[in-house]
Formats: C-alpha cells, sequence, structure tokens
C-alpha cells in the first residue's frame, strides 16, 4: 500500500531503526527488536496526537499538598482469596491490571474462575480474542461459573469492542489477551509494539474514564518477559505474573509491581481438573512425598511476603567424568552455588573440585533469599560427607565469605512455621539470639557462629 513503510521497534525502549538490529544501540538489549508496519502519509490518526494519561484530565493547576485528600480505594472480591492477597485485598475499582504468564499456565481458567465472584455486585465484559463463545461456555461448565451479570463478547477490533462497551457498560473488563486486539487506525499487525500500546492505552482511558476496571491478559515472549512494550508495564497500575512448571500442577501469582499494594506477596494453586484451587498452606503441599534418610537433602525456610515457605534442596555430588567439573542448578542461582562450595573448600576442607555437583530445590521453587545459604552449603555437605541430615532439622542462615553465619530477617516466623510442620530442630544464625532470646514450643534452637560447627553437629545427630 502507498505510504507503508516497514521498520523495526525496540520492545523495550521503542527505538526505532529501518534495518533489524541484533542489540538495541539505545537500551542495550539483545533481541529485542519487532518489525512494525507506519504510514508514513501525513495523517491526522489519533495515534499521533494521544497522550499517555493514567489519570482523568482534571484541573491542571497545582494543588498544595496539605489540601490533598488520600483517595479511599473501594476494593472488590474476586472470590480467591490468594489472588485477593497479591492485589492487595482484592480489585481496587477502577484500576488496570496486566496478568502476564507462559501459555497454557492458567491465565483464562483464573478469570473465568473470578467472574462469579466479580458478578455478584458488578458487570463483567469479558473479551475474547482466543477462543469462541462455545469453548468459553465449556470451561466455565467445568469450573462451576455459573455467570450471572457476566457478558461475552469474541471480538478482537478495539473499535467494535468499544462501541459494544459503551452499548453494555461493564464496571469490569477482562480482555484475554491484549495482542490479540487491534486498532484499524494503526496499520501495524496485532500482537506489534505499535498496536499493544494503541489499544492498551484505549482501555486504560476507558476505565480511567468511566471508574471501571480492567484485566488484560499479557502474553510472554521467547525470554520470559512481557510481549509488547515495556511501556505497557508502566501504563497499567498492576502487573501480575502467574507461573509454575506445567509438569507440575501448582502455580503462583505474584505482583511485580501494584500501585495498591505490596508486591511481596505471593497466591499459591494448584491445578485441578476443576481449576485452579487454592493451596492455603503451600508448605505442606511442598514437602508431601519427601524421601526420608537419604543423604544430599536439607530443608529451607523462605519468606515470600509475609508468608514462610518451607521447601526441599536435594544436592547430588558425584565424581567427574570430564575435564571441567559439571554444576548445575535449579531453582537456586548458580553464582550463589559456587560461592558456597568456595567457602565449604576453603573454610571445612571438603573436596568439590573432582566432583559434578547438581543441586534442586523442589517443587520448582526459586530460593532468592540468602536465609537458605546454610539449607545449600547442609545438603552439599551432606552428600559429599555422605552423611544424613535428620528429617526432623531445617537450617537456616546467611552465608559469608569467611564461613561465618548471618543473622537472618524474621527468624520467629520461619521457625514457628518450621514447628507448626513438625520440625523439632532448627540450625539458626547465632546472631539472630544475642540480643533477643527466642524460644518455641515443640523445637530446639540449636544456634551456629559458622559453617564449621554444622560438622559437628551432624555428628551429634547421628
Ligand atoms: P488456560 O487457562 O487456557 O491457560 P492460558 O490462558 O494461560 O493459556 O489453561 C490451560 C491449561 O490448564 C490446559 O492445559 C488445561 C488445564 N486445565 C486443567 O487442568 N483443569 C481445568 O479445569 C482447566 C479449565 C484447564
Ligand atoms: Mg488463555
Amino acid at each position: 500500500m502507498k505510504g507503508l513503510k516497514s521498520i523495526f521497534v525496540c520492545e523495550k525502549c521503542e527505538y526505532k531503526t529501518p534495518k533489524w538490529m541484533g542489540k538495541c544501540p539505545q537500551c542495550g538489549a539483545w533481541n529485542s527488536f519487532h518489525e512494525d508496519v507506519i504510514d508514513t502519509a501525513p495523517t491526522t490518526a489519533p495515534t499521533a496526537t494521544k497522550r499517555i494519561s493514567m489519570i482523568p484530565s482534571g484541573d491542571s493547576r497545582a494543588v498544595e499538598f496539605g489540601q490533598l485528600e488520600i483517595p479511599s480505594y473501594m476494593r472488590q472480591n474476586t472470590g480467591l482469596h490468594e489472588l485477593d492477597r497479591v492485589l492487595g485485598g482484592g480489585l481496587v475499582h477502577g484500576s488496570v491490571v496486566l496478568l502476564s504468564g507462559e501459555p497454557g499456565i492458567g491465565k483464562s481458567t483464573l478469570l473465568m474462575q473470578i467472574c462469579d465472584a466479580l458478578g455478584e455486585t458488578r458487570r463483567v465484559l469479558y473479551i475474547s480474542g482466543e477462543e469462541s463463545g462455545g469453548q468459553l461456555k465449556l470451561r466455565a461448565k467445568r469450573l462451576g461459573t455459573v455467570g450471572k451479570n457476566l457478558f461475552i463478547l469474541t471480538e478482537t477490533n478495539i473499535e467494535q469492542i468499544i462501541a459494544e462497551a459503551d452499548r453494555v457498560k461493564p464496571d469490569v473488563m477482562i480482555v484475554d489477551s491484549i495482542q490479540t486486539v487491534y486498532s484499524s487506525n494503526v496499520n501495524s499487525p496485532p500482537g506489534s509494539v505499535t498496536q499493544v500500546k494503541e489499544t492498551a492505552l484505549t482501555f486504560i482511558n476507558k476505565a480511567k474514564g468511566e471508574g471501571s476496571s480492567v484485566i488484560m491478559v499479557g502474553h510472554v515472549n521467547k525470554e520470559g518477559s512481557i510481549a509488547g512494550p515495556k511501556v505497557l508495564e508502566h501504563m497499567v497500575d498492576a502487573v501480575l505474573y502467574f507461573e509454575g512448571e506445567r509438569q507440575q500442577s501448582y502455580r503462583i501469582i505474584r505482583a511485580i509491581k501494584n500501585r495498591y499494594g505490596s508486591t511481596n506477596e505471593i497466591g499459591v494453586f494448584e491445578m485441578s481438573d476443576r481449576g485452579l484451587i487454592e493451596v492455603a498452606n503451600p508448605s505442606e503441599m511442598l514437602l508431601a512425598g519427601r524421601p526420608k534418610n537419604i543423604s544430599g537433602n536439607c530443608a529451607v525456610c523462605t519468606l515470600e511476603g509475609t508468608r514462610p515457605l518451607i521447601a526441599e534442596i536435594q544436592a547430588l555430588v558425584t565424581q567427574t567424568a570430564f575435564p571441567a567439573p559439571r554444576r548445575t542448578t535449579n531453582g537456586i542461582d548458580y553464582n550463589r552455588m559456587c560461592l558456597i562450595i568456595a567457602v565449604l573448600e576453603k573454610r571445612l576442607g571438603l573436596k568439590f573440585y573432582q566432583n559434578d555437583v547438581y543441586l534442586n530445590v523442589i517443587g520448582g521453587l526459586h530460593l532468592d533469599e540468602p536465609a537458605s545459604d546454610v539449607s545449600v552449603a547442609l545438603a552439599l555437605i551432606s552428600s559429599v560427607t555422605d552423611r544424613v541430615v535428620p528429617d526432623d532439622l531445617i537450617a537456616i542462615g546467611e552465608l559469608g565469605l569467611a564461613g561465618e553465619c548471618r543473622a537472618v530477617s524474621n527468624l520467629e516466623q520461619r521457625v514457628k512455621e518450621a514447628a507448626r510442620l513438625g520440625f523439632t530442630k532448627a540450625i539458626v544464625p547465632y546472631r539472630n539470639l544475642e540480643k533477643r532470646k527466642l524460644e518455641i514450643e515443640g523445637i530446639k534452637l540449636l544456634p551456629i557462629r559458622g559453617i564449621y560447627e554444622t560438622l559437628n553437629l551432624l555428628k551429634e545427630q547421628e
């Protein structure tokens, strides 16, 4: 077509170039260029003039700080307590939420499940660009969704969607997914940077103008980040990420950004044949089927927001057949593992350089808290010395390069959770107990100053 030109746009910073590039010269991102088609003919298209506005336009005069009032956010329960927790206590009226995750993880299932609770008091419009009405109804039947106050629209053209929304007047719009929606004012294909930005902006402006809420599904790209412009994340009020191993049934939802709550909280679900079931006690699920009396295993307590989670670390140290020994991790940072191995070699004289090391956190959990260091070290010590860590022992503590055990945050909460789950002994940092004595019923605390003390402790336990 006349006036149309192909350009390449960086997903991260929107740098434009006429030729594809491997690395963005502006923001340095790799593989971030996507082809877009633009209209070079002079135009008065709305894209050119539309401004990004996250708040309804009002008075443009500055207000004295003391005169401002704190808004009270009206929230609505989604019917799923775990999701409410991540949202900061429910869906805020007039907020825009981006829900992203890999295909097949359960985004559409989750959204269909909350429709009934939302529909109790509000009108919900579910816009689906991926599935037909029949398919949605089939899923709803399986999930037991009744569909009161629920309207389904299988349309991908934004102008038609907005016209229909003006008719239905929903309080909540669910867009599944933003990458399938397109505007006929933009000449790029659906899912391209320009389209996603334009259509998302239309939804946001509508929501902010009318006080309705929008939940948008956003696909992730190969690298695992949200496909489409990075600016999408800045435009919305909350970004939720739904993750989990597809082979395993449990799913974790976490907030990457939340203007109305903390980003530390996680929600845990299990995928069943009747949809997502909330898991109120994730530690019990993570510890189920734990092998007993095997060397290389150690329990770990990590804090996710305000919630302690207990999982298990497994280490396998075997003689290597390679010139350079292998180091493989799953659920723990590779460099952190190398650091802990180096500390054990230097401070305890253990030999790893002729051994392959495999480290795995059960349940696909990711431990990025240093408080799990001592557990990782114990699992490694246990495997290399073939000494079993007792099943009822848990270890909590951060390791320094000198092999010292450093204090951790929220020790009491972690130990309480361990005691609740039947652990009777806990290795804890001595530093934590220096200033404040801690006694928790049913669990004996074994304070350590450094990792060298764990060798004796393990011997005593036998
Ligand atoms: P879906 O919500 O379609 O994923 P997404 O929208 O993130 O792409 O869920 C897809 C998977 O969930 C699919 O592989 C089947 C499974 N599933 C169940 O196990 N039980 C159920 O009740 C439902 C509805 C789906
Ligand atoms: Mg889907």
